[in-house]
């Protein structure tokens, strides 16, 4: 299969290769996309080394499939020219996520829902993905009513130019910066742009998102999503109401057998998901599963991933694999 990986010199991108090897994603031929600026560079990928061409040169190419993550910008511009030469695109942007015409998708929560004519497929935010792998089984075992989401965001979720700016306020040097204050030693209750209702444009996605997902409008969601100066992963304090009661033992049990999620929950030993754990790893790790003592049918849990991996590269690359799993692709 050819395979072209647009944004491939960015944080995303990069990972995207680092996964389509390690899960031996059948790969044919790579092109690794980015912007006029890195044409001819080169980039390594299973031990060879490929030039990186412009998204014009990559359709003239004809790959099988396209993974894009370059900004919102160019999956805007660029997806439909890809799609329209029949290549099928899988995009990390926030471009197409709430087009009603396209499908968002998390493998594991809704993979059935693609079929042969999605040439443009979106990939959700990362903060979206981690938590609706862990909602999923929970709604279909005790129907979840409303939940309640705070964040705990990695840098690196911003790109380059952040983690740049958190290592040049270690390191006592000035530097461009990413945010609007210093993240250092410091906490911003701020991701994306402000909206009017007040909230960020991070926790809207978060909330339409999920019932897009989910499949199901009725599951009220609110958020405040906060980025933290750490590397490894996003951290998650969620709050789940549910109509029916549970069992805390049956929860941890439920979880810990679904793909994908490894359950870390010994506070015995101080057993508990933490960024710097997840950092390179592909599943969502849960713990601190406990009951919201507060009201009935209530849980409140701790989820961490790595928000390159489970919360872009991986998830895109899955995507990619249930095509094949489908003969769609
Ligand atoms: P380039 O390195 O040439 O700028 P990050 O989010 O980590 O900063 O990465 C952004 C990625 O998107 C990079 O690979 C970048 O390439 C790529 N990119 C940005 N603008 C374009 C564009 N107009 N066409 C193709 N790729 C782009």
């Amino acid at each position: 299969m050819k395979v072209a990986v647009v944004g491939a010199t960015g944080l995303v991108g990069s990972e995207m290769l680092t996964v389509l090897a390690a899960r031996n994603f059948p790969v044919t031929e790579l092109i690794p996309v980015a912007s006029e600026r890195s044409k001819g560079k080169e980039v390594e990928f299973k031990g060879k080394k490929y030039k990186v061409v412009t998204p014009d040169e990559a359709i003239a190419l004809k790959p099988d499939v396209a993974l894009f993550s370059a900004g919102g910008g160019t999956s805007t511009e660029y997806a439909p020219q890809f799609a329209a030469a029949g290549i099928t695109v899988i995009d990390n942007s926030s471009a197409w996520r709430m087009d009603p015409a396209k499908k968002l998708v998390v493998p594991e929560v809704n993979g059935d829902v693609l079929s042969a004519e999605d040439k443009i497929i979106a990939n959700p935010n990362c903060s979206t993905i981690q938590m609706v792998v862990v909602l999923k089984p929970l709604h279909e075992q005790y129907t979840i009513r409303r939940v309640v989401v705070s964040t705990y965001q990695s840098v690196t979720g911003t790109g380059v130019k952040a983690v740049k700016q958190l290592q040049d306020e270690r390191a006592g040097v000035e530097g461009e910066k990413a945010y609007p204050y210093p993240i250092d030693l410091n906490v911003i209750p701020h991701i994306d742009v402000f909206q009017d209702n007040g909230y960020t444009k991070e926790e809207m996605k978060m909330i339409k998102e999920t019932n897009k997902i989910m499949g199901d409008d009725s599951i009220r969601v609110t958020a405040t999503t906060v980025r933290i100066p750490v590397v490894g992963g996003h951290s998650e304090s969620i709050n789940i109401e549910f109509d029916n009661d549970f069992d805390v033992n049956e929860v941890r049990a439920l979880l810990a057998k679904q793909p994908g999620i490894v359950v870390v929950d010994n506070p015995a030993n101080l057993e508990y998901p933490m960024p710097k754990d997840a950092h390179g790893k592909d599943e969502v790790f849960v713990g601190r599963i406990r009951r919201d003592e507060s009201q009935p049918n209530t849980l409140n849990l701790w989820v961490v991933a790595d928000n390159l991996r489970k919360g872009a590269a991986t998830n895109a690359v899955q995507i990619a694999e249930k095509l094949i799993e489908k003969g769609l692709l």
